[in-house]
């Protein structure tokens, strides 16, 4: 039976590195590679191998290209497309033991990091020197960078901040015959050649193994405040989303949740829910951040105005650290929430932030013309919406049928509105089918030359990002 990876190749792997790697293919541990946080997935691989340095990666690259044996990389397992699933079985190249923060160079404002570092203990580690790392998912305190370069990963900051991609100065990468490359320097500015590490960053492990980053850091704008400001309809919270920039603002996160999302959120993580009135429908958790206290209240008094033009309610300011540390905390769980209320598909749509409210608009239409529920929440400010939709009543038979044709509905409408179909989570394996809409064929044409020229046998992370029809060329 097909376990991940047939006997031949797990006795002609143990041959070799028995004694001078570390691996498994114990029952527990392949289970743990086998599932991330994308839907309820599980693909087993045959071995999981934990590398414990670059040098260690590339034999086991050399010997999976000599022998035709599938390698994906994988982190945390906190992905939200399936971009590290083995599903194509073979091995699980776990970054877990790649986790050190190498040097912080204060002097120029960069961290070398190797892929298995903890996105929050990174970000602790450099402000405990004044500095900031700017990106910080939602599953920050679990996710690694490794994940967060592969997806290009945002979260809430990036609306001031920008993305992974922004911060990225250089990375050695592992190629798939085991040799090494830098893709590029450790300065600010380069304009030498193609930029391979914007090619690698988002690339989602199809390309190369990520075993060390240059990323660059800012001094910490260490005090900020945060407001949760309500809506009696989630339209007018769409709306105040541009608006608050035309105004001539740039909040630090400017984040969108439904009232149902804060309700689940707020049930999920056993907290009292803020305060909100009956007709509340939706809100706009604002937040500022500054380099000194007085400099945080005049931001957002001049966001007031702004807000108030779409008919917003009043404001609940968060008082002090708890308080905000409590608002955070909702909002980081929704996607938690979300998974944990019901059978659900998330999809990571993303507009022209203008455009916000025609797409919650269409989202909701399409959930009506087909029966689904849809929870709502997300980086508003990057115009970057995370659709739920919830299985709950709906029965298996119409969940299968019309799931597939809703989501295509929404994406069409996303593309339609000058926006794409993943912001932040990536392909991976789930949104696929959908990849046409995206591209035309000459697009996904270039895009697999480009894997073929890194993977020419297709071993690397496979299955991933294109389409069955493209995945053949
Ligand atoms: C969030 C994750 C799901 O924003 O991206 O909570
Ligand atoms: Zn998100």
């Amino acid at each position: 039976m097909f376990d991940g990876m047939p006997d031949l190749w797990k006795k002609s792997f143990q041959k070799e590195f028995e004694g001078k790697l570390r691996f498994t293919d114990s029952e527990e541990m392949r289970r743990r590679m086998a599932s991330d946080h994308t839907e309820d997935l599980v693909f087993m691989p045959g071995m999981v191998v934990e590398p414990a340095s670059t040098h260690e990666v590339q034999q086991v690259m050399k010997w999976a290209h000599a022998n035709d044996v599938p390698v994906t990389p994988a982190g945390a397992m906190t992905g939200l497309s399936g971009g590290a699933l083995p599903v194509e079985g073979g091995i699980s190249l776990s970054t877990r033991r790649l986790n050190r923060i190498v040097t912080i160079d204060e002097r120029n404002h960069q961290v070398v990091v190797e892929p298995g570092v903890i996105v929050q203990e990174m970000q602790e580690a450099v402000q405990a020197r004044g500095l900031f790392y700017a990106v910080d998912p939602a599953s920050r305190g679990s996710c690694t960078i490794g994940g967060n370069l592969a997806e290009n990963s945002g979260g809430p900051r990036a609306v001031k901040y920008g993305v992974t991609k922004d911060w990225v100065l250089n990375l050695e990468v592992v190629l798939m015959d085991g040799s090494v490359i830098e893709t590029g320097a450790n300065t600010l500015k380069n304009s030498t050649g193609y930029n391979l590490t914007a090619l690698m960053v988002g690339s989602e492990g199809t390309l190369g193994v990520i075993t060390r980053a240059t990323l660059k850091l800012l001094p910490w704008p260490r005090y900020t405040a945060l407001m949760l400001v309500p809506f009696a309809d989630a339209h007018s919270a769409c709306r105040a989303v541009a608006e608050i920039f035309q105004q001539g603002n740039q909040p630090s996160a400017l984040e969108f949740m439904e009232r149902s999302a804060i309700e689940l959120a707020a049930e999920y993580a056993d907290m009292a829910p803020p305060a909100m009135e009956a007709s509340t429908q939706a809100h706009l958790l604002i937040e500022v951040d500054g380099f000194d206290s007085a400099e945080l209240m005049p931001q957002l008094e001049r966001i007031y105005p702004a807000v108030n033009a779409c008919g917003a309610g009043e404001p609940l300011l968060a008082e002090d650290e708890a308080a905000k540390n409590q608002l955070w905390r909702l909002r980081r769980v929704v996607g938690e929430a979300v998974k944990a209320a019901s059978v659900y598909k998330e999809e990571d749509t993303v507009v022209p932030r203008g455009t916000l409210p025609e797409l919650l608009a269409a989202v909701k239409a399409v959930g009506a013309k087909h029966g689904f529920e849809s929870i709502c929440y997300g980086h508003a400010g990057d115009g970057n919406l995370h659709v739920n939709i919830l299985k709950r009543g709906v029965s298996e038979a119409a969940w299968e049928a019309e799931l597939p044709v809703a989501i295509r509905s929404i994406f069409e409408k996303v593309v339609a509105l000058g926006g794409t179909i993943s912001g932040e989570h990536g392909i991976g394996w789930v949104q696929r089918p959908f990849m046409d809409l995206a591209f035309g064929s000459t697009e996904l044409h270039l895009q697999r030359a480009i894997k073929a020229q890194f993977d020419p046998k297709g071993l690397l992370n496979p299955g991933k990002i294109w389409p069955m029809e493209v995945s053949k060329i």
